[in-house]
């Protein structure tokens, strides 16, 4: 970035915050993004991150996931500079069916802002997300959002966060108002008053209403008696209820700070960024099998967290998006691509503008690089200058949902096995072929998948296939230390096996009680509902 030029790794590094905004639909991510890109210069106008309003509601479900899938190149990552640091925002898709390669989104970012609904708190999906973040012990900022409508009230809200996610809560603003009469926000941080002001483009922050502190007289002045009063009474209590900010707390994952504002008028947006900006993780050290991975190490390495299948179906071509983890990464660059022990020179990385993307000349820890390649880079694979380093704690979920898919045409068999193949290596379905017989089952986590599989099966394939519900309940991948009772087992249980694309062996299993048998009689076998992507 410009502003950077003349910067060391080590100070790049600490310049670099790599996030995701997680939320429920609805709460406001997408506006709160935009706004973000805004502060960052890096677009114009509101209304560029997505459709909105109208266009959007008319469109059914299916169709805002291929929008989604439409926008996700472009957006999923966005890169913008905001006072000397550079941010990385990558984007986590909205829809609850996609909650896997959320996750591997968020293997992807050091830490996360979470926005809630005044009038909701935490919903279904926040809730999830939220889960996912702590099993990473990953930081979380709190943004509650659309104070400019009646909603809950403020002690409510945090009292549910930390109730629901057992999270320590800290205010670091304090809402004057709600609704018709919010008036801003008492910057508890800073000792500071932030007023809105009603503006023929909505309400805006007002500048300059400064006052010295909560018992500045300037504030009834400024609020009114009543307002100033009930303001001092909850700033009061909040210091006295909620502990201190505390870093340490909030980087470990056992503390949140939380904003109120309003991200359609810009409101809070600001302290939000900053907040960030001074809190949030830089670019942190990352584990691999064998030692770990720090940010100023001089060599480059990184990870694949996510495949994008090219929009157009014409172009076979797929962008493997890199998380760097070390090292100063530039264009030209020759990788080891460890988990098939080749070199690959990558002489065309994107780097993510908001809405553009370029050819990135250099980029540096904490950055996503898209590197486009024909089907060798997959989910989990990591790239070294050399070093035999494989990162871990990028996993892979048993689906849950299975369909058999077979071809209207028998002859047209292996074109649909290719096209089940790619898919998978994408990440977007597990493809498993059954040992028996000549079916294929493919499982997802959520039931739109399904209809998006058959859609480009037959458009970008070319395939007809038939999608059938299929009789099992779940699939579990079979591990065992001894290789002797593995072969034994897989063995004896041939028609419920099968093979995923990477020909690792999966139980296919009719019902709980297929499963609890198959654990109880072979317990030196592991059934895996979640896998590392390493080999
Ligand atoms: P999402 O990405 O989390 O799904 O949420 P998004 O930003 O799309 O916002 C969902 C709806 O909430 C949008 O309304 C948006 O305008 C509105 N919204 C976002 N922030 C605020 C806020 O601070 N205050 C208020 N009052 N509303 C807010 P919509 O009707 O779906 O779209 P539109 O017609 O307003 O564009």
């Amino acid at each position: 970035m410009s502003s950077q030029l003349n910067l060391s790794l080590e100070d790049r590094v600490a310049l670099r915050r790599t996030f995701a905004i997680i939320s429920h639909p609805d709460a406001g991510k997408t506006t709160l993004t935009e706004k973000l890109l805004l502060f960052g210069g890096a677009i114009q106008q509101a209304g560029a991150v997505k459709a909105k309003g109208e266009a959007r509601r008319a469109t059914s479900d299916w169709m805002k996931v291929e929008q989604e899938r439409g926008i996700s190149v472009s957006s999923s990552v966005m890169t913008y500079d905001y006072e000397g640091v550079t941010f990385n925002l990558l984007d986590t898709p909205g829809h609850g069916d996609f909650s896997e390669d959320t996750y591997r989104t968020l293997t992807a970012v050091d830490s996360a802002v979470m926005v809630l609904d005044a009038a909701k708190g935490i919903e279904a999906q926040t809730f999830k997300l939220f889960e996912v973040c702590r099993l990473r012990d990953m930081p979380i900022t709190t943004f509650v959002n659309k104070l400019d409508r009646e909603g809950r009230d403020p002690f409510d809200i945090i009292d549910e966060v930390e109730q629901k996610l057992a999270i320590d809560v800290t205010p670091a603003s304090w809402p004057i108002g709600m609704g018709r009469s919010f008036k801003g926000v008492y910057d508890l941080i800073n000792d500071k008053l932030i007023l809105v002001e009603n503006h023929a483009k909505g309400r805006i922050p007002l500048e300059g209403a400064a006052c010295e502190g909560i018992d500045d007289p300037k504030l009834d002045e400024l609020l009114g008696d009543e307002d100033a009063a009930t303001l001092r009474e909850q700033v009061e209590m909040v210091r006295e209820l909620c502990p201190a900010f505390d870093k340490e707390a909030y980087l470990s994952g056992t503390l949140t700070p939380v904003y109120f504002g309003s991200a359609i008028n810009n409101f809070g947006v600001r302290e939000l960024l900053n907040g960030v900006s001074s809190n949030a993780p830089a670019p942190k050290t990352q584990t691999t099998k064998d030692r770990q991975v720090l940010p100023n190490e001089k060599k480059v390495t990184g990870f694949v967290f996510k495949i994008q299948a090219n929009m157009d179906p014409k172009h076979r071509d797929r962008i493997a998006f890199v998380r760097l983890c070390s090292g100063h990464f530039k264009k030209g660059h020759k990788l080891l691509h460890v988990r098939s022990g080749k070199t690959m020179a990558v002489h065309n990385p994107t780097l993510f503008l908001a809405q553009d993307r370029e050819i990135a000349e250099d980029a540096w820890p904490g950055d996503i690089i898209g590197i486009p390649n024909h089907g060798q880079l997959r989910i989990g694979d990591t790239l070294t200058e050399g070093e035999a380093l494989r990162f871990t704690g990028i996993p892979s979920f048993a689906p849950e949902l299975l369909q058999t898919v077979r071809p209207e045409d028998p002859l047209k068999a292996k074109h649909l096995g290719k096209a089940l193949q790619q898919i998978a290596e994408e990440g977007a379905a597990r493809v498993i072929k059954r040992n028996i017989g000549s079916d294929w089952i493919v499982g997802v986590v959520g039931p739109l998948q399904f209809e998006i599989l058959a859609d480009r099966v037959r458009t970008e394939f070319n395939v007809a296939a038939r999608f059938e519900p299929s009789p099992l309940n779940t699939a579990r991948w079979v591990e065992s230390d001894d290789a002797g009772e593995l072969k034994k087992f897989l063995d004896k249980n041939k028609s419920d096996l099968g093979e995923d694309h990477a020909g690792a062996p999966v139980f296919l299993v009719r019902n709980g009680w297929h499963l609890n048998k198959a654990q109880d009689d072979y317990p030196k076998l592991r059934f895996l509902k979640t896998k590392e992507q390493l080999d």
